[in-house]
């Protein structure tokens, strides 16, 4: 089982007085020992950290200072990155899909690399960055992960040569191919099919005379979840195991999201409101759907809620303490009986959380502490 960060009650308690609540607290060495843990069981693998599944510098330095890679999705995330002195040769604009300004942006910033999955994107792509490099994202069928990406993007395998063949014709610099099996994808199933499709892809692309030398095998990797129990040891063996295997000699890239950062983020929230609606008991949180419980909607996620109680267990409804009517996280979820006032942890809240959260109603975003720079200064004290 993967080691996840979460506090204790008394930390909670602590935390929650000194900060207030809602909260997000950050381990930057969680983070790193994910990104270790990744980097150990995929050796030789250059990861490239999806900054858009947690956009927190101090969480993006703590990468960079481990020698990350980063797939940035926008002008944004490569303006931040570049403020921050990630160098572009460090980062791959790995969105099929690409605006204007993020175009203009890369050729600014000096980054060289992105993915595309059309012909239109060819033409948008060569003339903004002459040469630049590419990768082909193929489309990869796996409806078993929890987010299905490859309902949006990935060429069909069958248009997979037409259009390198275009690329090279417009002066890329057509380096490979790429794919995302979908994020959470608990099985290597999708990721081993992929591989083998690609190194099909590879051959017929060989025949066309191309060198394709990068495969850049995406995210999806998964964190513990409350529905399902994998081996993620077992799962990353085999995933290497079938790049050994069929791309001995290629450069190989991933990009990683939740698995960096998912398990290094807390969540303190506390009850502000209790009532029995419809003979249901409701309890309102000070942290909803349009906060950090976005990935109930967005990344379809269900947190686990740890009220440190015990008693009788009974089924509630979780709201947020915005008006909107559709600000409820969970219906029928089990829970033990709480009272107004009382604090709720949120384990594995670091991924497609605060990313996506926004400031509806007015209430500000929750404020996000380092965990090790609070116990730095616990020991000063
Ligand atoms: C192109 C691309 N790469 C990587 C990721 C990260 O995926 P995950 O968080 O599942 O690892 C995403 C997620 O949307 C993505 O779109």
């Amino acid at each position: 089982m993967q080691e996840v960060f979460k506090l204790s009650q008394t930390a909670t308690e602590l935390l929650a007085e000194k900060y207030g609540t809602p909260l997000l607290v950050l381990s930057e060495e969680q983070v790193k020992k994910n990104y270790q843990f990744l980097a150990q069981q995929l050796p030789g693998v250059k990861l490239h950290y999806a900054v858009k599944a947690n956009p927190d510098r101090r969480l993006v330095q703590a990468l960079a200072e481990s020698g990350s890679f980063f797939d940035v999705a926008s002008d944004g995330e490569m303006l931040e990155l570049t403020a921050m002195g990630i160098k572009p040769e460090r980062m791959i604009y790995a969105n099929p899909v690409k605006t204007a300004n993020g175009l203009a942006v890369a050729s600014r910033t000096g980054v060289k690399k992105f993915t595309f999955d059309s012909e239109a994107e060819i033409s948008r792509i060569s003339e903004a960055i002459p040469g630049g490099t590419v990768l082909l994202r193929v489309r990869v069928d796996n409806p078993l992960a929890l987010v299905d990406l490859n309902t949006k993007f990935g060429a069909r395998s069958e248009d997979a040569l037409l259009l390198l063949k275009n690329a090279r014709e417009h002066g890329l610099d057509v380096a490979g191919l790429c794919f995302h099996v979908g994020s959470q994808s608990t099985s290597a199933k999708a990721y081993l099919d992929a591989i083998k499709m690609c190194e099909r892809l590879f051959a017929e692309a060989k025949a066309e005379g191309f060198e394709l030398r990068i495969l850049d095998i995406g995210g999806g990797f998964p964190i513990p979840t409350l529905q399902e129990e994998f081996d993620i040891v077992a799962m990353t063996n085999e995933i290497s195991c079938a790049l050994k295997e069929h791309f001995p000699n290629t450069e190989i890239w991933a990009e990683p999201g939740r698995f960096i950062c998912g398990t290094a983020v807390n969540l303190i929230t506390r009850v502000i409101g209790e009532q029995i609606r419809n003979h249901q008991q409701w309890y309102f949180l000070d942290e909803g759907l349009y906060g950090t419980f976005s990935g109930v909607i967005f990344d379809h996620w269900d947190f686990e809620l740890e009220a440190f109680k015990s008693g009788e267990q009974i089924a509630a409804t979780f709201a947020g303490p915005s008006c909107d009517s559709l600000d409820v996280m969970f219906r029928e979820k089990a829970t033990k009986r709480l009272n107004v006032g009382d604090l709720i942890l949120v384990p594995n809240c670091g991924a497609y959380t605060s990313a996506s959260a926004t400031v509806f109603n007015g209430f500000a975003k929750a404020s996000i502490v380092v965990w090790e720079e609070y116990e730095a200064e616990l020991k000063k004290d």
